[in-house]
């Protein structure tokens, strides 16, 4: 990959920058802004080097249609105090856009494009969108690690038409998972929770091989926990996995792996209520699966207290209400007190996990922490993720 920090001449020059803003909102208010943090260097390096920058990036999954919820304006206006430079949002379609419209006023340094996904060309990796997108610049910048697993036109199609490279964020990325996987310490544990089920189940598989221990939890483990016979209630689940599922069960016979999901959890009968520790055959019809249970949180806390090298991605619970909040906290606490005592290497990647060690002040206390899930988990799977092909 050809890094954007041994590129010469970016004086005047106009950059596309890939960026993963996808930051959690609440009615328009950003929750978490470590991915906004994180891609400071990328842009004070290209501020430096006095070039005009393009920003691109989504939030959220608008489907390919406009979504005033999902419009980029709060994160732009927070990055414009963090780097304490003026940024213009062009609200405009895209397609009406030409080069020469981005930097009208000659100190204009860093404009935003709304949020990429309200264009269905975008998911559709859709070549004239790529080229547009190209024609505004000189060259591209992809510094989005954590959607490089996205095979979307800003994120793949485009290098076709611009000269690219990789950011810093997303080489700092790269080189600490490179390290994590080539140097390995055992027991290795994975936790994978969160309720992004679609992206991750069929992953799973293929970290079995990898890995002396799988832990599930989070929305995922609702399709585990219904396979083996058992009511959700009204909890989200993927439709479909059951051959996921299968796939999972049958790989765990050829190899000395344990996989973990709940055994326990904690109900509500909607998102802001109370919590009930139920067993899982008694969870009624009307009962929501928030949380991990007591007895499977003892569990997992024994796996970890075994565990050299543990990688998390995921929140085990609905932490956004605190009712539901404790098994992640307790997974939180027991790495956190591991890495204390140096007894093991642990990296934490994604979106929500950040949002969840940040709430309870240990961010600082993982070796690693990756702004990624998604691609975090693809990466370990041992995939070449379109957006770090597209760049080789
Ligand atoms: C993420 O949050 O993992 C990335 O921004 C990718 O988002 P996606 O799962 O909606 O593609």
């Amino acid at each position: 990959m050809n890094s954007i920090k041994d590129q010469e001449n970016l004086s005047q020059k106009k950059v596309l920058l890939r960026l993963d803003l996808n930051v959690p909102l609440k009615n328009g208010v950003i929750t978490d802004e470590t991915r906004i943090d994180k891609i400071i260097p990328i842009v004070k390096f290209l501020i430096e080097k006095k070039s005009k920058i393009i920003v691109i990036s989504h939030v959220g999954r608008p489907k390919g249609k406009f979504d005033k919820i999902l419009s980029l304006k709060p994160i732009c206006e927070n990055l414009e105090k963090k780097i304490k430079k003026k940024i213009k949002l062009f609200d405009e379609n895209v397609f009406n856009l030409k080069k020469n419209d981005l930097f009208k006023n000659s100190d204009d340094q860093i404009v935003f494009l709304e949020n990429i996904r309200f264009y269905k060309e975008e998911e559709k990796n859709d070549a004239s969108f790529a080229k547009h997108l190209a024609g505004l610049a000189d060259f591209y910048v992809n510094d989005a690690f954590s959607c490089s697993h996205r095979s979307h036109a800003s994120v793949s199609k485009i290098t076709e038409f611009l000269p690219s490279f990789a950011g810093i964020q997303l080489e700092s990325e790269i080189n600490a998972l490179r390290k994590v996987t080539t140097e390995i310490k055992k027991p290795t544990t994975c936790i994978i929770g969160g309720s992004k089920i679609s992206t991750k189940i069929g992953i799973i598989k293929n970290l079995i091989p990898k890995f002396d221990n799988i832990v599930i939890v989070g929305g995922m483990a609702n399709n585990i926990v219904s396979y083996k016979g058992n009511n959700i209630g009204k909890s989200i689940k993927e439709e479909n996995c059951e051959a996921a599922i299968i796939e999972i069960f049958e790989t765990l016979k050829k190899h000395p792996c344990k996989i973990t999901f709940p055994e326990d959890v904690l109900v509500g009968k909607n998102m802001d209520d109370n919590s009930k520790v139920k067993e899982l055959t008694n969870i009624e019809d009307d009962d929501l699966i928030l949380d991990i249970g007591p007895k499977t949180i003892k569990k997992i806390k024994k796996i970890i207290e075994t565990s050299k090298t543990i990688l998390w991605n995921g929140p085990a619970g609905y932490f956004e209400n605190p009712n539901f909040a404790e098994g992640s906290y307790e997974i939180a606490n027991a790495i956190v007190k591991k890495n204390k005592d140096n007894s093991i290497y642990s990296v934490v990647g994604g979106g929500d996990t950040i949002a969840l060690i940040n709430q309870i002040n240990v961010i600082q206390d993982f070796n690693f922490v990756s702004t990624a899930g998604g691609a975090f988990l693809e990466y370990l799977e041992g995939k070449e993720l379109p957006g770090i092909k597209a760049l080789n």
